[in-house]
């Protein structure tokens, strides 16, 4: 049995962590919006799931321009969402039933209200305070120019102009201005945030686009064009470690910095990175001397193929072990459409052509749907290594795709000329109860609108109800514990075409038929299947097994 107890210093590395979004978790005070009473009210539906952790996407004081990652206080609560009291009281709840906390951390940028920044815009160009931030003159005659074509990732350049002509970088939208990284107070300010949280009780970090803090700043800026793509896409025709902003090598001093204050605590402070960079690039980050893990998101973005599949997981578990790191496995996340609509979307499919047809074209199966994903959870937590499982994918909760436009919030809506619908659909608050004003998940409606078939979905409706999606979650956690020792697996040399078969160390196996038809199931003891199996020996397609040694 894994010990996660924290006497064990190593017990993130193979921990199922939960994703808590507080403004769409749960709401105590009625004002539409979830708070931290609202959590720590819900924490034993987290405790009865057998999750080991929740991580707290920002609950940071924030005028909500991208869901809170806009930051204007690292270091206290939004008071829509409560005080630091009641994070203490969250957190005091969690650790009495066993679960640690995770908090967001977001060092890119900050809010534009934070006092930093308020402070930089007024003390004109040329300040020490402007220096915290990336401030330029811009190019063009009369400055009228952006100074470089840098591209924010929500549309449009990653440059906005401020009233007294210069430009200050934002790589998201233009209320969250990027820090400057090169700047003692910078770094400073960060190592006391993160002792802040520590010092609270905290048990790790989930670090905001790691890949992102240091920038190529030495004049004249780099335009990206130069290596024939804008964007991310030019992330993949430069030496590594070169982009003018992503991934440059320079990034991982400051993990190894930060290293050495989660190492002062004891058990030592976790932390994972969210770095959107390619495979072995993405290990550095998970070192054992920087944050330990990096969310693998390769594996999301597989299409639901046996050998695109295989092909991923192999891949990740050796660039983890190459690093001396564990692998991380998400199969969801506030960024992305839920993977129970996702993985029923035929390969090549534009997603948000997608979510602009309202999720009718093409049309998805609803329970077809909810069998793959309940499959690829399976999977998912029979791998060596850490699993990222987030709000209301234990539901089995679809991407709500059919969100008007009028009620959007995403800023990549508006940051993109409303080309592109944005995250929305993926983080409408969560239904608890059958029915009544916002399916239990509070007094006073829900920030976004929840669609009418939420209800059946809701953790009432599912919980102690057999062959609920809730019931396979909580069976899968609670076998997971006993099941889980080494972090390896072998493939099964002679599993037929479409069928991801392998060992963990200790002897039991996970099967998956991702193919069209039914294939004989291997003998052994049904430990656990993502759907009823049939009498005759098969395993139906869209199916996981788990299977005694
Ligand atoms: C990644 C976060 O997951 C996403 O929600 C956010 O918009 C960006 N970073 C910017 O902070």
């Amino acid at each position: 049995m894994a010990d996660l107890s924290s006497r064990n210093p190593d017990w993130w590395r193979q921990a199922v962590i939960y994703q808590v979004y507080p403004r769409s978790f749960a709401d105590a005070d009625g004002d539409g919006l979830g708070d931290l009473r609202g959590i720590t009210g819900r924490l034993p539906h987290l405790a009865a799931l057998g999750v080991d952790a929740l991580w707290l996407s920002p609950f940071y004081p924030s005028e909500l321009a991208d869901g809170g990652y806009d930051v204007a206080d690292h270091r206290d609560v939004d008071p829509r969402l409560g005080t630091l009291d009641d994070f203490d009281a969250m957190a005091a709840e969690a650790h009495r039933l066993g679960l640690k906390v995770i908090v967001d951390i977001v060092p890119n940028h900050t809010s534009r209200l934070h006092p930093w920044f308020q402070e930089a815009l007024l003390a004109g160009p040329g300040s020490a305070a402007r220096d915290r931030y990336v401030f330029r003159p811009g190019r063009g005659e009369h400055g009228e120019l952006p100074p470089s074509d840098w591209r924010s990732v929500f549309g449009g350049s990653a440059w906005h102009r401020v009233p007294d002509g210069e430009w200050y970088l934002h790589l998201f939208a233009p209320e969250q201005p990027d820090l400057n990284w090169a700047h003692d107070e910078v770094r400073a300010d960060f190592r006391t945030t993160l002792r802040f949280w520590s010092d609270r009780g905290v048990d790790g970090f989930r670090v905001d686009v790691a890949h992102a803090l240091v920038k190529d700043l030495a004049e004249p800026l780099r335009d990206v064009a130069q290596f024939g793509a804008t964007g991310e896409q030019a992330l993949e025709r430069v030496p590594p470690g070169t982009h003018p902003y992503w991934d440059r090598d320079e990034v991982h001093e400051i993990f190894r910095d930060w290293r050495k204050i989660f190492d002062a605590y004891s058990p030592p402070r976790t932390a994972v990175a969210e770095a959107w960079v390619p495979g072995a690039r993405r290990a550095l980050y998970a070192r054992p001397d920087e944050l330990g893990q990096a969310f693998n998101f390769e594996y999301l973005q597989t299409a639901w193929d046996a050998d695109a599949l295989r092909g991923a997981i192999t891949g990740a578990l050796a660039t983890a072990r190459a690093a001396g790191a564990s692998a991380t496995w998400v199969l969801s996340n506030h960024d992305v459409v839920r993977h129970a609509s996702r993985l029923m979307l035929p390969p090549g499919t534009d997603e948000n052509a997608w979510l602009l047809s309202g999720g009718r074209a093409p049309e998805i199966d609803a329970s077809h749907s909810l069998r793959r994903a309940r499959a690829a959870t399976l999977l998912m937590l029979a791998l060596p290594g850490s699993s990222y499982v987030y709000q209301g994918e234990e539901l089995g909760l679809p991407e709500a795709a059919d969100l008007p436009v009028g009620v959007l919030q995403d800023p990549v809506w508006e940051q993109t000329g409303r080309a592109r619908k944005g995250r929305d659909g993926c983080r409408v608050p969560l239904p608890w109860t059958a029915d009544g004003p916002s399916y239990g998940f509070g007094s006073g409606g829900a920030w976004l609108p929840q669609p009418e078939w939420f209800g059946s979905y809701a953790v009432e409706t599912q919980a102690g109800t057999a062959g609920s999606t809730l019931e396979l979650y909580r069976t899968a956690l609670r076998l997971r514990r006993k099941l889980l020792e080494g972090e390896s697996l072998t493939w099964a040399a002679d599993a037929p075409f479409g069928v991801l078969h392998f060992a963990r160390s200790e002897g039991w196996r996970c099967v998956t038929n991702v193919s069209h038809a039914p294939v004989p199931l291997p003998p052994g003891e049904v430990l656990l299947a993502s759907v009823p199996l049939p009498l005759d020996g098969t395993l139906p397609p869209d199916t996981t097994v788990w299977l005694g040694a």
